[in-house]
């Protein structure tokens, strides 16, 4: 087991710890699901009682290197006062002159929040100097960041290269959960696995192909599966680079006696837009000047039925382009 936030002495020292605050909104700014607000709670107040001073940093969005008020961490600052009853100081920015007065002369038990760490573009491309400017601000890394913690960036991994570096324990139940759940499923077990890209969770599907006994495959990932086996998908997202790697997961499935199950119908759409003309139809028939940007009603029906029937459920990754209300389909 990875180390924790027990195993190290955090007092009167200063813990950056990456969360993933990235909760939805509605277009008033206010949190329409503190639940992953909620989930950190643990591990700050631990910090707090153990009288460190807690620096906290998260992204929101995908504001792709630039400061967009939107994007901005001012909500979750004020849902993480009101949850903690103490006052939250958030930052203007994250590694700049306000982080660093306000993490300068910090007391025990006192929290500063960082602006959102993706305002800034060396944070998803993992830069050295920035992990660096970030591991400054402390004494200590705390990895709580479940929700993000696939992505190699600078606050999630390179920071860690800088500082005794420990989980939360918000990782720390996750990785207990996923661990039995994988090693001792109650079957059947059927996973779920979605998001634009195979190449983002080819290590994951692998690993799952030695335990689950169905494979759902969603997303924009279906689309490099569909080419694989020769399919027409107009504009459909691809990673043509991959389409061999879909064909071996294809071919491992079979051999594995696991079902893979890719959509049978899709919604498509004319541009990649919030409000596009779009069309259901059968997978096979996706034309050119058309892309897929969810699953059909079909699909939604044949992946509840097996789902109904699964003892575990490992789901990874959103099965369409969710982003978009048109094809979020909340209600289904
Ligand atoms: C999520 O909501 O899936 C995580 O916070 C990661 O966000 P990202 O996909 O923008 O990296």
């Amino acid at each position: 087991m990875k180390k924790t936030i027990r195993d190290i002495d955090v007092s009167n020292k200063k813990v950056l710890v990456r969360c993933d605050f990235n909760v939805p909104q509605d277009e008033n700014g206010n949190i329409t699901d503190k639940r992953r607000i909620l989930g950190a709670i643990p591990t700050i107040k631990y910090l707090i009682e153990h009288n460190a001073k807690v620096i906290l940093c998260s992204h929101l969005g995908r504001p792709k290197g630039e400061v967009k008020k939107e994007f901005s961490l001012a909500p979750v600052q004020k849902e993480l006062s009101k949850e903690l009853g103490i006052e939250v100081k958030l930052a203007d920015d994250i590694v700049g002159e306000s982080a660093k007065t306000l993490t300068k002369d910090m007391k025990e038990g006192e929290i500063v929040l960082l602006e959102n760490v993706r305002f800034d573009k060396r944070e998803e491309a993992n830069d050295q100097e920035f992990s660096r400017e970030l591991a400054s601000l402390a004494e200590i890394y705390v990895n709580d960041a479940f929700g993000t913690s696939h992505r190699a960036h600078s606050s999630t991994a390179g920071v860690a290269e800088f500082l005794p570096a420990v989980s939360g324990f918000l990782i720390e139940k996750e990785i207990k959960f996923l661990g039995e759940a994988l090693n001792n499923p109650e079957r059947p077990f059927v996973s779920i696995i979605g998001g634009k890209k195979v190449s983002d969770k080819i290590s994951v599907i692998n690993n799952l192909l030695e335990k689950v006994d169905t494979l759902i495959i969603g997303g924009g990932m279906a689309y490099t599966f569909f080419k694989a086996k020769g399919m027409n998908i107009g504009n459909s997202i691809c990673e043509e680079e991959k389409l061999d790697l879909a064909k071996q997961i294809m071919q491992k499935a079979e051999e594995k006696n696991v079902k893979l199950l890719l959509p049978v119908d899709i919604h498509v759409a004319k541009e990649y837009a919030p409000n596009p003309e779009s069309k259901t139809v059968k997978a096979e028939q996706i034309e050119d000047g058309w892309e897929g940007m969810d699953i059909g009603p079909e699909t939604i029906n044949l992946y509840a039925e097996v789902l109904k029937t699964a003892k575990t459920i490992m789901w990874n990754g959103p099965l369409g382009v969710f982003e978009f209300e048109k094809f979020a389909n909340r209600n289904k």
